[in-house]
């Protein structure tokens, strides 16, 4: 019995761990493939955005769409209702498909299996920050340094 219970705890603490990464990664991916941007984490969208604030997304739609839509906007738009309709409320101007384009391999095609990872990841940092109060983590940062 003590080592079963050693074993689940183990277990779960393997799983809360491997999470907090996903998050920690996600957080990176978010500025590194340039999403900040173009998108405040906070429900305020701001002056310089051109895409919709973020807070309160991963509530919105379901894990298995912002995933596809953060990997392939361009394809979801010639496919997707919602993304279509999406397009329309945001004044026909279309997300840039940022992880795609910097996400390549030597020979110019693009690294499916690595898009896939780093919107997942990007994905559980989304969530996290609806999780928050204020949601707007980076935002934060940048308050505090005003
Ligand atoms: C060049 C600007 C730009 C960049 C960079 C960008 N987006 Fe967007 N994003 C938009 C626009 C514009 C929309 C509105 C949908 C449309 O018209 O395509 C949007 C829509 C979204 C939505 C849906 C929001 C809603 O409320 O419906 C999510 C989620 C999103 N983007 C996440 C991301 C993530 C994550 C990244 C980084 C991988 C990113 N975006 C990079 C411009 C951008």
């Amino acid at each position: 019995m003590k080592k079963f219970l050693f074993i689940v705890s183990g277990l779960f603490f393997i799983g809360t761990s491997v999470l907090a990464d996903q998050i920690s990664d996600g957080k990176a991916y978010f500025t590194q493939t340039t999403c900040n941007t173009c998108h405040s984490l906070t429900s305020k969208k701001e002056p310089s955005h051109t895409g919709p604030a973020l807070y309160g997304t991963t509530k919105r739609y379901s894990k298995e769409w912002l995933v596809s839509w953060i990997s392939d906007p361009e394809e979801m738009l010639k496919k997707d209702a919602i993304a279509k309709k999406l397009l329309v409320e945001s004044g026909n101007i279309p997300m840039t498909p940022m992880l795609k384009l910097m996400n390549k391999k030597p020979d110019g095609s693009v690294d499916t299996a690595l898009v896939k990872t780093k919107a997942e990841a990007i994905y559980a940092f989304l969530k996290d920050n609806d999780s928050k109060p204020d949601g707007g983590d980076l935002t934060a940062i940048k308050k505090k340094k005003n």
